[in-house]
């Protein structure tokens, strides 16, 4: 066989190049390009060779899939319901923030329930995985355990077991004899959970593939393994604190969007079921810069406290900083403020924070987030019982936001008695509390603070 040319891969964004170069003009990376061979040339003429393939109509019904519960009630939920056989999952998340911890407690979780369950690790040799699972209290879980990096070995062995669940951690150190680069590079990925992906729907094994995020927050640099699996799982929360967050962001059998909430405790990860509940419990006395925003995760309320603090800097640039929320959002909303309710932030510094090491994305956090901010300015306290979202646009206005009834039901079972929403938001019959509808943030500025 003729030895095909090298390609020239960035490591990040997965650009291929000519030729090697010590930037990627794709993406912008600095030192991501490295040498690799390419997989095969493909079909070199089409014709003859080929097959007809058989073609089927849409019309014909198709039952859901029978999904299988992990018997843990934060997984389940984010997996769509339970878990589908013969279906990919890639479970993402930083080094250390507990991917094989939450995935020991999976297989042992569904093995008690009767799913034969492997747990393949490339990382920690098996004595290190029996000792973490007795620390766990889950010694007799009659999970199999392989330590081994080798795909050709452990696609054998998958095969001759027929689990219906295999856990592979973590794809990056997986290798196939037939790609000549190093484990963890993208040809390496993209070639081992592409067999991993064939295998699961060719032998209906469900697997689940972990993969560490780079630094830049993506899976092996290139998003190569997200779009070949069904599910993606990001597994997040802050360093420092004990929540972790699995989130998902793709699911073809479910919607995306749900979150599952843990907690890291000396036993192993505890699930959540009422996080709302663990993200307000630190909260003592009404101080300024604190407020309590109803949002959405998936399909499940939510509430989280946004807090600010304002200081004078003492730099030319005055420092904005922001934990748990999108930057680019603050400076909107603080150039809102300042534009059309007259509240200006300059020579101020700004520290913005999710309490609990929660991320908020939804725009509709964007009321709470000026009412914190105002609030730290003004040094006036919002009253401890008021949850406030909405969405606001640049003109200053308070567009209504999704799912209002939900955050008013969630709020008003955790005790809150009043709500600040948008004017025309969509009230049920009886919210349980007082609910003061805003046109604009002027106006809302000025009937809280008496400020704008
Ligand atoms: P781990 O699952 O090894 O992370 P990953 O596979 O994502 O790299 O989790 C390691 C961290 O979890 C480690 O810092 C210690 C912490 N941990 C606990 O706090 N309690 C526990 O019971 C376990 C098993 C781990
Ligand atoms: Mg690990």
């Amino acid at each position: 066989m003729a030895k095909s040319s090298p390609v020239f891969t960035c490591q990040t964004c997965g650009a291929v190049h000519r030729k090697w170069a010590g930037r990627c003009d794709a993406c912008g990376a600095w030192n991501s390009i490295i040498e690799e061979t390419p997989l095969s040339s493909g079909p070199k003429a089409l014709g003859s060779k080929g097959r007809t393939i058989a073609l089927t109509d849409l019309a014909t019904e198709e039952a859901p899939p029978p999904r299988t519960s992990s018997g843990m009630d934060e997984l389940d939920r984010v997996l769509g319901g339970g878990l589908v056989p013969a279906s990919a999952i890639l479970v993402g998340g930083d080094p250390g923030i507990g991917k094989s911890t939450l995935l020991l407690q999976a297989a042992a979780s569904f093995a008690a329930s009767g799913v034969k369950c492997l747990y393949i690790s490339g990382e920690e040799a098996a004595a290190q995985v029996r000792m973490r699972a007795q620390r766990l209290g889950l010694g007799q879980a009659p999970v199999a355990l392989g330590a081994e990096t080798n795909l050709r070995d452990i696609l054998t062995t998958l095969d001759a077991e027929r689990p219906a669940l295999a856990i592979i951690d973590s794809i990056q150190t997986m290798w196939l004899d037939t790609v000549d680069s190093a484990p963890g590079s993208v040809a390496q990925v993209r070639a081992s959970a592409h067999e991993l992906v064939t295998f699961a729907k060719r032998r209906g094994v469900a697997i689940v593939i972990v993969g560490h995020v780079t630094k830049e927050g993506q899976i092996a640099g290139p998003r190569v393994v997200e779009h070949m699996v069904d599910t993606v799982l990001y597994f997040e929360g802050e360093r420092g604190h004990q929540f972790r967050i699995l989130r998902a962001v793709k699911n073809r059998f479910g919607p995306a969007d749900e979150i599952g909430v843990f907690e890291m405790t000396g036993g192993g990860l505890a699930q959540v079921a009422n996080p709302s509940a663990l993200f307000l419990s630190d909260r003592d006395q009404p101080a300024p810069g604190s407020a309590v925003f109803a949002g959405i995760e998936g399909t499940r309320p939510v509430l989280t406290e946004i807090q600010a603090l304002v200081s004078p800097s003492p730099l030319g640039t005055p420092r904005r900083t922001v934990v748990g929320l999108d930057s680019g959002r603050l400076s909107t909303i603080l150039a809102v403020l300042e534009a059309r309710c007259g509240i200006p932030f300059a020579g101020l510094d700004v520290f913005l924070n999710v309490a609990g090491g929660m991320r908020v994305s939804e725009p509709a956090a964007d009321l709470a987030v000026a009412a914190a901010l105002v609030s730290a300015r003004e040094d006036v306290a919002i009253p401890p019982d008021m949850v406030l979202f909405g969405e606001i646009s640049l003109s200053g206005a308070l567009r209504p936001v999704t799912q209002t009834e939900s955050r008013l039901k969630e709020a008003s079972k955790l005790g809150f008695s009043q709500a600040v929403a948008p004017t025309r938001s969509k009230l049920g019959q009886d919210e349980g509390m007082r609910v003061r509808q805003m046109p604009d943030l002027a106006a809302f500025v000025g009937e809280m603070f008496g400020a704008g």
